[in-house]
């Protein structure tokens, strides 16, 4: 079955935020009923922060069982968790300090170490919480990511998965390193796979700074080399995209 695409404009980043924040609370409450556990892989950069921070107050805060919310994240960087550049110290003061996750349900990305060493860490800790210790990522409920928060770059990254990067073409690992065209360059990211057997994939784009790349992922011809967003088609899944309406300017078909 191939993924389902559904692009949601928004008029304002605001409104992304507001409607995303909807999208996170809905799959967390299904999640929780169907299997007792939501797991989330967060996305780092900007533009998710105001979502954190949304799902950190009133009226979301109370609507999510944070008790049953397990935490990801599709990549980091490799730094300390106290970097300003760490995925993990961004989502920790903008939702995670704020909400009662369970500590041991927090599975950071160790970008403290070498980031090979932090990749094969992390694979392993996904393998476990998945029940999946060998073979590819399982498209079921219970063995998959819930939801994957994705941003995309103006150059069409996704994660850290970067154009024309070896990494892009990987199916047997779920987890890799890279050293990519962005400050820092050492990241952790999962891969192609394990992001494309989750439930929904959701992707947040604000800005004008992203309307030619938008149009080119979402309209253009398919080049997942040159625009690794495109590689993103959960196999059991949806992908949502959340945009506003200054990234949402040249698309033709919206
Ligand atoms: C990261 C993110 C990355 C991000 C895009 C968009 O670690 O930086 O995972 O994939 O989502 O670069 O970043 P902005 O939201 O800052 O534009």
């Amino acid at each position: 079955m191939s993924a389902i695409v559904d692009v949601d404009v928004q008029p304002s980043a605001d409104a992304v935020m507001r409607a995303a924040a909807e999208q996170v609370v809905d799959a967390a409450v299904g999640a929780a009923r169907a299997s007792g556990r939501f797991a989330i892989a967060l996305a780092g950069g900007a533009t998710p922060r105001q979502l954190y921070t949304l799902l950190a107050t009133p009226p979301y805060v109370a609507r999510v069982e944070w008790r049953a919310v397990h935490v990801f994240w599709g990549d980091e960087r490799g730094v300390p968790p106290d970097d300003p550049a760490s995925n993990y110290r961004m989502a920790r003061a903008t939702l995670l300090a704020q909400v009662s996750v369970a500590p041991e349900h927090v599975h950071r990305i160790h970008g403290e170490e070498a980031p090979p060493v932090a990749a094969t860490a992390y694979e392993r800790e996904l393998r476990a919480a998945f029940a999946t210790p060998t073979g590819p990522p399982r498209p079921l409920a219970g063995a998959r990511l819930d939801l994957v928060l994705l941003g995309m770059g103006d150059n069409g990254h996704t994660a850290s998965l970067f154009p024309h990067s070896p990494v892009l073409d990987e199916r047997q690992r779920w987890v890799v390193a890279d050293h990519v065209d962005a400050t820092p360059p050492a990241r952790v990211t999962l891969t192609a796979p394990v992001i494309n057997a989750a439930a929904l994939a959701l992707f947040l784009v604000v800005g004008a700074a992203k309307a030619a790349m938008l149009r080119r992922v979402l309209e253009g011809p398919r080049d997942p080399a040159a625009l690794p967003a495109q590689l993103v088609a959960p196999t059991n899944g949806r992908v949502r995209w959340i945009v506003d309406a200054a990234a949402a300017a040249q698309l033709t078909k919206c």
